[in-house]
């Protein structure tokens, strides 16, 4: 094999031996070619792929090894031919053992140590992935076959692939107060939902809550991340495909279908190729869909619901999202917020979550006691509404006699956030000569909440300690934090 890893000044970083062992060990199938299409390099796990030896391989050109290929089909020859790279192909093929394998192929030019210029393929195989997809479709289409019409619209059996209503999405500060009203008046009409919010603050009940309270909900809620599969496998589970096409020659509906009349919920909207976002564009607009390899066009009824965990403006900063596809998702635009900016709830959440665990575990929790509520307060809640949930639960699995959640309940990588918690940040900057002086209150303020968040972090969230380090009553620091969580 002609290729070598060097360092800067050109020596030898890797033995051939040492390089050829670590290709083998690799999970991807590695192939190379040289000019005349001759194999020079072929990794155990091409060979695992193809179900071919590599003496059957090696040294040979390959229309001798794979007498099915083309100069059209063989992705290493038209990358030879045209010194084009080809990104991210799907391809499923019989190896030479009769099973069928699919495969996401990069193919790159290579220029060789001897100075030729050769091919270079890598394979990853996703076939156990696509059997995986399959068979969710599967389950999918009997899960549509066998809807009831006329169902009831109580959670918990809605029977329309839901378990959420809006009654089931608890909060009642303003800020959240507000949303929920904005998504109540969503569900009144069929526009597109673009739900943004951090991990756990409630897209998912939003989104089913919508479908529940729209006409829609005697039909199927269809849920897919778009982050969790590979681009043709998304398009292939979104709309469908048909014999003959290019991913597995399969007459099978997609989710677009499935769910017509209903509502489908698009997850993690970001993490959708940017080839694909604008094919749903088209799907938006014309509310037509074509299954992949097919030429028919169906018209389908489906509201669209996506979701994204990051602002807008960063996923468009990140190449992330397409600005069309934003405007035309976003005709209702609903931002849920933090569970650290809306602090009110927590209390109303945390008596919602007690009274669930208490039947789940036959027990008649009071709640938590006061420490543990200032602990809440200043906790930041990166998980958001499910981290809390989880925390409660956990708390519910140490209880022994207690009649209250406290402190000594707190899982271990929450006590350690506390204490390893650093502040950033030193005050008001003033060094702008245009900036507004802020109050003396307010710094006054500011540097009060730090100083408070220091000594809380410092004694791992326990008020008796933090309150010695201020040199201030319990009860002062108590008060104190109460004003600042309002
Ligand atoms: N307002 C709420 N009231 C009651 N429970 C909630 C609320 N928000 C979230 N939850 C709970 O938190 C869990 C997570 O919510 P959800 O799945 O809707 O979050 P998400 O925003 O979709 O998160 P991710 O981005 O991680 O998918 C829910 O299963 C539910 O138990
Ligand atoms: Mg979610």
């Amino acid at each position: 094999m002609a290729i070598a890893a060097k360092d800067k000044s050109g020596g030898r970083i890797l033995s051939e031996q040492n390089l050829c062992y670590i290709l083998n060990s690799l999970d991807e199938g590695i192939h190379i070619v040289d000019r005349d299409g001759k194999t020079i390099f072929y990794n155990q796990k091409v060979s695992e792929i193809d179900g071919l030896d590599p003496e059957e391989v090696l040294g040979r050109n390959i229309f001798e090894a794979y007498p099915s290929l083309t100069l059209e089909t063989s992705t290493l020859m038209c990358t030879l031919k045209s010194g084009q790279s080809i990104y991210n192909k799907q391809q499923t093929f019989i190896n030479s053992r009769g099973k069928k394998i699919t495969t996401i192929n990069r193919t790159i030019p290579l220029k060789l140590a001897s100075g030729e210029i050769g091919a270079l393929e890598i394979s990853r195989d996703i076939t156990q992935l696509e059997e995986l997809v399959d068979n969710l479709q599967l389950l999918r289409s009997n899960l549509v076959k066998t809807q009831p019409s006329g169902l009831a619209s109580k959670s918990s059996c809605l029977n329309n692939n839901t378990s959420y209503s809006f009654k089931d999405i608890i909060g009642e500060s303003p800020l959240f107060k507000e949303v929920i009203q904005d998504a109540l008046r969503a569900a009144g009409s069929d526009s597109s939902v673009l739900l943004v919010g951090e991990t756990g603050t409630g897209k998912e009940l939003f989104a089913q809550g919508i479908h529940n309270a729209s006409k829609r909900r005697d039909h199927l809620f269809v849920a897919q991340n778009c982050a969790a599969l590979p681009k043709d496998l998304l398009e292939g589970l979104l709309f469908g495909t048909a014999k003959g096409g290019f991913t597995g020659a399969k007459d099978c509906p997609g989710l677009f279908e499935q769910a017509d009349r209903g509502t489908i919920l698009l997850d993690e909207i970001n993490s959708m190729n940017l080839a694909l976002q604008a094919k749903l564009l088209r799907v938006l607009q014309e509310n037509r869909i074509r299954r992949v390899g097919g030429q028919k066009e169906l018209a389908v009824d489906v509201r669209v619901i996506a979701t994204m965990n990051m602002p807008p403006d960063q996923a468009f900063k990140e190449n992330k999202l397409r600005e069309d596809l934003f405007y035309r998702l976003s005709v209702v635009y609903l931002e849920l917020p933090p569970l650290r900016e809306r602090t009110a709830d927590i209390s109303i959440l945390v008596d919602y979550f007690v009274q669930l665990y208490n039947k789940k575990f036959s027990r008649e929790i009071k709640g938590i006691d006061r420490e543990l509520a200032e602990v809440f307060l200043l906790y930041d809640w990166p998980g958001n509404v499910r981290e809390l949930q989880h925390v409660i639960e956990s708390g519910f699995n140490l209880l022994q006699q207690e009649e209250a959640l406290s402190y000594a309940q707190l899982p271990l990588y929450i006590k350690e956030r506390l204490k390893n918690k650093q502040l950033t940040g030193d005050g008001i900057e003033l060094t702008r000569p245009d900036q507004e002086l802020p109050t003396l209150e307010q710094v006054l303020t500011e540097i009060e909440l730090k100083l408070i968040k220091t000594a809380l972090a410092r004694s791992g969230g326990n008020i008796s300690a933090a309150a010695r380090l201020l040199n201030i009553s319990r009860q002062s620091l108590q008060y104190k934090i109460k004003k600042h969580s309002r």
